[in-house]
């Protein structure tokens, strides 16, 4: 068989084969510790359970418009306007079965063969891949852990030119757990003035995981309103990863044609799904809080324990419920630590390629974990570090 061109140009989520072959080595009886996904340990709120099952009992079982049921987009375009100071109107809303569907329908709605599309580097690796499966260039944007992986203003100037459709914005972000300064959000506006025609992707998913100071968003600069893009969801913020609710905010004419995508390829959004997020966003909002109380908590035991591992350095994430830690000094490829701290420590994280090639040097850890699994994740790789040496392969490559 001969699969299409088309394909080659698909990139993935390399998250996912780590957790397969972690899950691969608990086949075999081993026990390891998860610090590889992106995904909430907590249950989803009760409320927003309960809501679901009684949207099934009520009927909620059947097709509905494409962009989302009436009263779902309503309240998507009120919650977008309370939680940002903007205004959104219902018809700019687009609900998706999660919010990866929004970035890539976004994408493939505005890029064309030959366009550039800015993109952080490292980030989230779906930006890319959809980049490249619309034709289009990846431009990518170096996050420096100097800069606290906050934007290069420079080097973004340097990269818009007449042929930029877009650009990516991830703020809070992964997989650095950094957070845009205000006076970089002052700037891309500014310098935005002088390319009326390049479209902003503002990914927002982490916008409620925040621990200092308040989510920010593009779209509230002047100006910015009308060219920006919100990618948000249910994921992240009410332990919803498995239900599948995300949405994009966008000009109204963009919308339309992301209905038209989600046609073709989706047809609508599970109808009971969209009256649980309803729930979810419109409810009581005491379950995120506490939430998001417990991820700083363990932000902290990880830092701490990150830390304390010789050849590591982290910084202090600002937001989501990821650590970056600088790994530089262990000499070795970045997936090349990580694999050997699954196979030898028994811990699953993710090498900083995973997400672009500025990711050299750094690994991720999720801390979507109990505080006993982080505390024994950092056991398990102090205790494994020192076979480090002792493996001729990686010895080899040291050098
Ligand atoms: C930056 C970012 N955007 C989007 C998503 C996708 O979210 P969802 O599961 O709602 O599709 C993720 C998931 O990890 C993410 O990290």
């Amino acid at each position: 068989m001969k699969l299409s061109k088309l394909m080659t140009r698909l990139g993935t989520e390399s998250a996912f084969e780590m957790l397969a072959k972690a899950k691969a080595l608990e086949a075999q009886g081993k026990n390891i510790v998860h610090l590889e996904i992106g995904e909430p340990d907590f249950n989803t709120p009760s409320n927003i359970c309960e809501r679901g099952k009684k949207a099934i009992d009520e009927g909620w079982t059947h097709y509905c418009p494409a962009s989302g049921i009436k009263e779902a987009r309503a309240a998507v375009a009120e919650y977008v306007a309370k939680t940002r100071s903007i205004k959104a109107a219902p018809e700019q809303v687009v609900l998706t079965p999660g919010a990866k569907p929004a970035i890539v329908f976004t994408i493939l709605a505005l890029a064309d063969p030959g366009d550039e599309v800015i993109i952080p580097n490292p980030t989230y690796p779906i930006y890319e891949s959809a980049t490249y499966f619309a034709g289009a260039k990846p431009v990518p944007l170096a996050l420096r852990e100097e800069k606290g992986f906050d934007l290069d203003l420079k080097e973004l100037e340097a990269a818009l030119n007449g042929r930029t459709k877009l650009i990516v914005i991830n703020s809070p972000a992964n997989p650095t757990g950094g957070v845009m300064a205000e006076k970089t959000f002052d700037k891309i506006a500014a310098m935005l003035k002088k390319f009326p025609d390049v479209m902003v992707l503002s990914d927002e998913i982490y916008s409620r995981i925040v621990y200092e100071g308040k989510h920010r968003s593009i779209a509230e600069w002047p100006g910015m309103r009308d060219r920006t893009i919100i990618i948000d969801g249910m994921s992240k913020t009410y332990a919803m990863t498995g239900w599948r609710l995300g949405y994009a905010v966008a000009p109204v004419e963009l919308a339309k044609a992301m209905d038209k995508l989600a046609i073709n390829m989706h047809s609508c959004t599970a109808s009971m799904v969209q009256i649980a997020g309803i729930e979810a966003i419109s409810g009581p909002q005491g379950d995120v809080d506490k939430m998001v109380a417990e991820f700083r908590r363990r932000r902290e035991v990880i830092i701490k324990g990150l830390t304390s591992i010789p050849g590591f350095t982290c910084i202090r994430p600002r937001a989501a419920f990821y650590a970056f830690p600088n790994v530089k000094a262990l000499g070795l490829k970045a997936k090349e630590l990580a694999e050997f701290i699954l196979y030898e420590a028994n811990v699953s994280c993710l090498g900083g390629t995973a997400f672009g090639n500025f990711g050299e040097g750094y690994l991720r850890f999720s801390y979507a974990n109990s505080v006993e699994n982080i505390d024994e994740a950092v056991r398990r790789i102090k205790e494994a570090l020192p076979r480090l040496k002792a493996k001729p392969q990686a010895a080899a490559r040291k050098g």
